[in-house]
């Protein structure tokens, strides 16, 4: 476990070198940040140049995975070298001294900052791969997804579960008064143990697969996202990206576990993959998951065929180029067959602990772009949808009103006077749209909070010489939906 001593004197050290996102990005420059990005040092050093202050040898060390001298590491981090090999963080002899796990600064719009432990790189400057099997993957991709996708109103508990390096316990820390953080790694569990002192919060660090290590306790908020990825059992497995269920079974049990692990009014934010098997049937599959009580959106992300999500994975193993990738390939193919998934679905499952003896599921593939951070319009929808669960009478009677952010943009031919399409898009949020015809037009057009619906669509009726009751069951099902997307509002 973290040796606390040497962590609190590694922190006042990084902070008194300014080892922060800002500063780092200073010194290597934009293009030195892309490159790494992209897994490649060679800007970044070529940045550095010959300088060996004590924030280039940090940089060196844990940024470009660089041997460094000892006097320049001794320099770097006075006192603390012979403590941090010991601990693990680092190794060397009297001449070098290397990086055996990552350390690198975190900096988020939100405010969260500080600094995550997690195992090198993996394949920096193209090193061949495979990673070891109890690889700690650091801040990837998928991990600020799931940070810009999670909901940050203040909450007295959350669970991070698969916390893998720690980072989202980093971000739960700033608005739940208390976070628990699991994960089935032990090697995990003790690097985001240096994340967590090093960056001065505490959660309370579990470990044990998925629910176990929390029986019996219940959260408003959970977070995860697990090792979705759907691979043979017999191929190497890699703990973050691979569980030990077949297909989809682990987000599967996440999402219908979830229930007996949240307060009433919780929920539970997962960014996952699913297997799509009858690609018609797909989202009754997901409903099936949705424990009872609960609402869900569900906002599938994209969409790939297998051959696609073959390839992605075999090349994040490292395999690319290797003796056995043809055979690996064929193996998922046929554990794919077998199963009968034709394709992958990734995206964002959101369940929410209502409590509705009518539950709000939506299901929807959504690969359009989305205000980011986006974790404002989850938190919107699960509030909006108590306005379209509302009766006709009561959705009838209300005063709503067309939100703010809505603009209208009309497609046709040039020089044509009347438009071919009409949508309104909103510009937050998800930016959901919605194509309208004369009479819907004209409903929204009018809803700016003076007159209760009811009303407005009578007199729209009236104007289009239609029956006015034939008009709201024509409109009804299409002004919940814009309910439920927050586009019409109070
Ligand atoms: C993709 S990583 C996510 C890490 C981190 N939450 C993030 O956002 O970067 C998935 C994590 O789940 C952990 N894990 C794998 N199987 C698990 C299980 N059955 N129960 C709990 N955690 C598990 C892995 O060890 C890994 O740390």
């Amino acid at each position: 476990m973290v040796h606390i001593e040497i962590a609190d004197r590694l922190r006042e050290t990084l902070t008194e070198a300014d080892y922060t996102v800002d500063t780092v990005v200073e010194r290597i420059g934009d293009e030195g940040q892309r490159a790494l990005g992209r897994n490649s040092t060679i800007a970044a050093d070529w940045a550095l140049g010959r300088d060996m202050d004590p924030l280039a040898t940090l940089i060196r060390l844990w940024l470009l995975q660089q041997p460094v001298s000892r006097p320049a590491a001794e320099q770097a981090l006075p006192g603390l070298v012979d403590g941090l090999v010991a601990a693990g963080i680092l190794t060397g002899d009297v001449r070098t001294v290397s990086a055996v796990v990552d350390v690198r600064p975190y900096a988020a719009d939100d405010g969260t900052a500080g600094w995550v432990v997690s195992d090198l790189v993996n394949g920096l400057d193209a090193q061949p791969g495979p990673p070891r099997p109890d690889y700690v993957l650091g801040i990837s991709p998928a991990s600020t997804s799931l940070a810009q996708l999670t909901m940050r109103d203040p909450i007295a508990s959350a669970l991070d579960l698969g916390a893998g390096c720690g980072v989202q316990s980093l971000h739960l820390a700033r608005h739940s008064r208390r976070v628990v953080a699991t994960d089935l790694n032990p090697r995990a569990n003790e690097l985001a143990a240096w994340t967590f002192r090093l960056s001065g919060v505490a959660p309370e660090q579990r470990l044990g697969s998925l629910y176990e290590p929390v029986a019996g306790e219940r959260f408003d908020l959970i977070v995860t996202n697990p090792p979705y990825v759907m691979s043979p059992p017999d191929g190497t497995r890699l703990v973050y990206r691979e569980g030990s269920m077949e297909a989809d079974g682990l987000v599967e049990a996440i999402v219908r576990g979830s229930v007996g692990h949240l307060n009433p009014g919780g929920s539970l934010q997962v960014l996952g993959n699913w297997a799509i098997l009858e690609p018609e049937r797909w989202t009754e599959r997901l409903a099936d998951w949705i424990p009872p009580g609960c609402d869900a959106l569900v906002l599938e992300r994209e969409r790939l065929d297998p051959f696609e999500y073959i390839e992605i994975w075999l090349a994040d193993a490292g395999l690319l180029g290797h003796p056995e990738h043809s055979g690996r390939y064929r193996a998922w193919l046929e554990y794919f067959d077998d199963l009968g998934i034709t394709g992958v679905g990734m995206g964002w499952l959101l369940v929410h602990r209502s409590g509705s003896a009518r539950p709000d599921i939506r299901i929807e593939q959504w690969p359009h772009a989305v205000e980011q951070t986006v974790g404002p319009a989850f938190a919107a929808h699960r509030a909006a949808i108590a306005y379209a669960g509302r009766t006709d009478a009561e959705v009838l009677a209300t005063n709503w009103r067309l939100a703010d952010d809505i603009v209208q943009e009309t497609i046709g031919d040039p020089g044509a006077q009347d438009p071919r399409h009409i949508v309104l898009r909103s510009q937050r949020g998800f930016r959901r749209a919605v194509e309208v015809d004369t009479a819907l037009g004209g409903v929204l057009g009018a809803c700016d909070g003076d007159l209760p619906l009811g009303a407005i669509i009578s007199a729209v009726a009236g104007l289009l010489e239609v029956d006015a009751e034939r008009l709201v069951a024509d409109l009804l099902p299409r002004i919940r939906q814009l309910l439920a997307d927050g586009m019409l509002t109070r």
